[in-house]
Parts: C-alpha cells; sequence; structure tokens
C-alpha cells in the first residue's frame, strides 16, 4: 500500500559531489533540502575519480565547456577553506600545475595550439622544451619531444570532498537519507510534484533536480528518460619508490595525479561496457602500460589499490544543467562525464540560481537540458 511522507521544497536525487553540493548550496540560501541517495552518499564517481581540475586539459575546443571550467575553477579555493572550516575534513587542494607531454609530432603540435587558446583565454600556461622537461620530472619517458605547462591546473582528493559536503550540507540542514533508492517521479498536468521511492512510498516537492550521475537515465515517469551512459573508467594507484612529481604529468594516453601521502594515481580507461563492474585486467593492464611509458621508474612502483567507476556521459560530452524541457520545477543537473568534480561549484551555483528563479550568470546556453531531448522533442507532451 503506497505510502506518503512529507518531502522538503528542494529533493535532489543523488549524493555524489554534485547532488551534495546543490544540496549545500540550496540550503545556504534557505530552502529546506531533502538528498536521497540509493547506497552511501560519494560513493559513485565523485569516489572513482582522479581530482583534477584542469579546464585547458581536458577542452576540446575554446567553447562553452572551457569558459564553465574556468569559472568553476576560480571558485575552487574558497570552496575548499569553507569546506574545511564547516567539515573539518581536509580536502587537499593544491595549485600543482599540469604537465601535457608529447611524445610524438602530432602531439606536439595539437599542444601547441592548446597553448594557442590557453593565452587568448589568459590561462597561464607555457611551453617546456625536452631538456627542461627532463630536468623538472626526474624519470619522464626518454623520448618525450616538450610539454604544455599550465600552471593553473589544481588537484584536489575527491573522496575527501565528498565527505565534507556531506558533513557541511548536514551542517547546514540539508537532510541526507543514504540507502534510499528513487524509482520514479511524479508528474501531474506538467509539473514535477514529487518522486516515490522503491518500495512505493511518495515524497512530495517544491521541485526536484536529478543529479544521479551515471544512473540518471534509470529514474521513471519521465516522458523521455535522461539521455546519459555510463562510461566507465579504470584507476591503478602506485607508490613509487622514489619522491613522485609534484606535478600531474598527462600523456594522450595516461595521466599521472599525486597525492599528499606519496601516492600516484594512475589513469584511466574509457570504456562502454555498460554498468559491466571493474575493473578489468586489461584495463588495469592498459593504465599501466601508458603510465610506465609516461615515467619508466614506475616500473618498479608497488600497486596500492585498482578501482573503477561509471563517468555519467551524455550524447554530445557536455553537462546537461537546467530545467526539464515542458516539465515544471524538475532540474537536470547530470552528464558531467570527465569533469564533474572541477564543475562541482559553479554547477551548485548555477543549479541554486535556477530553482530561485534568478537567470544563472554563469551557466552556458549550450548545457541546456533541451538540446540532448531535441531528436525527442515532439514525443514530449505540452
Ligand atoms: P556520482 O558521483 O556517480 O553520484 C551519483 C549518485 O547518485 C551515486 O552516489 C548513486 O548511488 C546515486 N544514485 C543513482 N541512482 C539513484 C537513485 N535511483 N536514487 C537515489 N540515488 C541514486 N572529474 C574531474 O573533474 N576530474 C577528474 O580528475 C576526474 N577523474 C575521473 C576518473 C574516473 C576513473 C572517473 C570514473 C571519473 C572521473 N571524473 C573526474 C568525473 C567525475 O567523477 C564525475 O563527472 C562526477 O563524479 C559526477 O558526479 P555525480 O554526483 O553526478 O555522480
Ligand atoms: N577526467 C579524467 C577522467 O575522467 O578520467
Amino acid at each position: 500500500m503506497p505510502r506518503n511522507r512529507n518531502g522538503a521544497e528542494v529533493i535532489v536525487v543523488g549524493g555524489g559531489a554534485i547532488g551534495l553540493a546543490i544540496a549545500r548550496e540550496v540550503r545556504a540560501r534557505g530552502r529546506t533540502v531533502l538528498v536521497l541517495e540509493s547506497g552511501r552518499a560519494g560513493s559513485g564517481a565523485s569516489w572513482a575519480a582522479a581530482g583534477m581540475l584542469s579546464p585547458l586539459g581536458e577542452a576540446l575546443d575554446p567553447g562553452p565547456f572551457l569558459s564553465f571550467g574556468l569559472e568553476s575553477l576560480a571558485l575552487w579555493p574558497s570552496l575548499a577553506q569553507d569546506l574545511e572550516e564547516e567539515s573539518g575534513v581536509a580536502v587537499e587542494l593544491r595549485r600543482s600545475g599540469k604537465l601535457r607531454v608529447a611524445f610524438t609530432e602530432p602531439e606536439r603540435l595539437r599542444l601547441h595550439r592548446r597553448l594557442e587558446w590557453a593565452r587568448e583565454q589568459g590561462v597561464p600556461a607555457r611551453w617546456m622544451e625536452p631538456a627542461e622537461v627532463t630536468r623538472a620530472v626526474t624519470g619522464i619517458g626518454p623520448s618525450a619531444l616538450g610539454g604544455l605547462l599550465l600552471e593553473d591546473d589544481y588537484r584536489v582528493d575527491n573522496r575527501a570532498l565528498s565527505q565534507a559536503l556531506l558533513a557541511s550540507a548536514r551542517k547546514k540542514g540539508a537532510e541526507i537519507r543514504e540507502t534510499e533508492r528513487v524509482r520514479g517521479v511524479q508528474i501531474d498536468a506538467g509539473r514535477c510534484t514529487g518522486l516515490y521511492l522503491e518500495d512505493g512510498t511518495t515524497l512530495e516537492a517544491g521541485c526536484v533536480v536529478l543529479a544521479a550521475g551515471a544512473w540518471s537515465g534509470r529514474i521513471q515517469g519521465l516522458p523521455v528518460a535522461v539521455p546519459v551512459r555510463p562510461v566507465r573508467g579504470e584507476m591503478v594507484a602506485l607508490r613509487p619508490a622514489e619522491t613522485p612529481p609534484s606535478l600531474i604529468l598527462e600523456s594522450e594516453s595516461a595521466y599521472l595525479v599525486p597525492r599528499d601521502d606519496g601516492r600516484l594515481l594512475a589513469g584511466a580507461t574509457e570504456d562502454e561496457v555498460g554498468f559491466e563492474p571493474g575493473p578489468s585486467a586489461s584495463g588495469v593492464h592498459s593504465v599501466l602500460t601508458a603510465a610506465i611509458e609516461l615515467m619508466p621508474s614506475l616500473a618498479e612502483a608497488r600497486i596500492t589499490e585498482t578501482w573503477s567507476g561509471f563517468r555519467p556521459g551524455s550524447p554530445d560530452g557536455m553537462p546537461i544543467l537546467g530545467a526539464y524541457p515542458e516539465v515544471d520545477d524538475l532540474f537536470l543537473a547530470t552528464g558531467h562525464y570527465r569533469n564533474g568534480i572541477l564543475l562541482t561549484p559553479a554547477t551548485a551555483q548555477s543549479l541554486a540560481d535556477l530553482i530561485d528563479g534568478v537567470e544563472p550568470g554563469l551557466l552556458p546556453p549550450e548545457f541546456n537540458p533541451g538540446r540532448v531531448f531535441a531528436s525527442a522533442a515532439d514525443s514530449i507532451p505540452a
């Protein structure tokens, strides 16, 4: 027999970095918030990530992703400080910089093009010739043809981040319920009125935000399911025999992200295998091969952990942020793909603005959910 429980002004589905940060921001602006998380908060992609904050390193061109990424990066230092004060959890935000190393001539040319955009965008970046790369990074692959130094790239401990967001959101008064799986949303006369759980319980809401990461497409009750797919990424943590570089290192096939405790996180595969759990032997093999190519001395490093996670991939690789088309009081915050940790602060602010009915200054129109439903627009009832 379905039961009805009171919900909240805002219900957020999903307790990853995105859902928790939105809940924290919405609560800070005075609304009651409830987060429903099917497992443990922060145990999805936000746990599996490497924690790079690298707008230029991840951009394919100087478009909306790059500008939103730079805006979000600018919000990171104050977010990290506030979170540490509010939660007592150290999130290890470091302006480590990133060195993108070229090993082939086409890679070198592509990196030079990126350097041009960096200059256009006013991002601190410069070219390092091979001799300088070798001096700067002990143990780098000997065939390096130089590298692009992105001086303003940061890293953060993403696992600590979710714990800090959880503690901070709760401290501000957000309610976060774990092991509470949402089955679907309720839509009446073109308005989202709440949602229902696995056991049939319904919860009323002033509005609902879907932030269920790679699982967003499984939420029922929508005119058209959210077109997000899982893209598995496999990672390996290494403890090198010698002190590792403080920079993030990256080639076209691998990245190495330092942690303060001396580990290097090597990643990552991009596997279109649905929700098939990992890591797989071939994934770990390919990550290790690429990591050792980048830094041959890692052949002697100790493996301390392997893991995998599911990135939320959208059809065009860009985030899906904003109102669900033709349904009032239903918002989407998903599809962050490879950059949800970087985009956490700007996403939280933008969604809180939308819920407040304020035009979000930061949000590029290209991220509007309407675009991913465009092909199915005719099937969405008015
Ligand atoms: P998630 O963290 O996956 O959270 C979604 C949550 O929703 C989960 O906790 C899940 O349990 C919950 N949920 C699902 N269904 C339901 C339901 N029906 N009811 C209730 N709850 C539900 N990004 C970066 O910025 N920098 C990086 O260096 C980086 N490296 C990465 C490396 C790897 C290997 C991977 C996999 C990802 C990486 N990313 C990185 C991407 C980043 O991790 C994601 O974009 C980001 O974590 C997405 O956050 P999220 O909160 O949307 O999703
Ligand atoms: N941003 C790094 C990854 O998704 O693997």
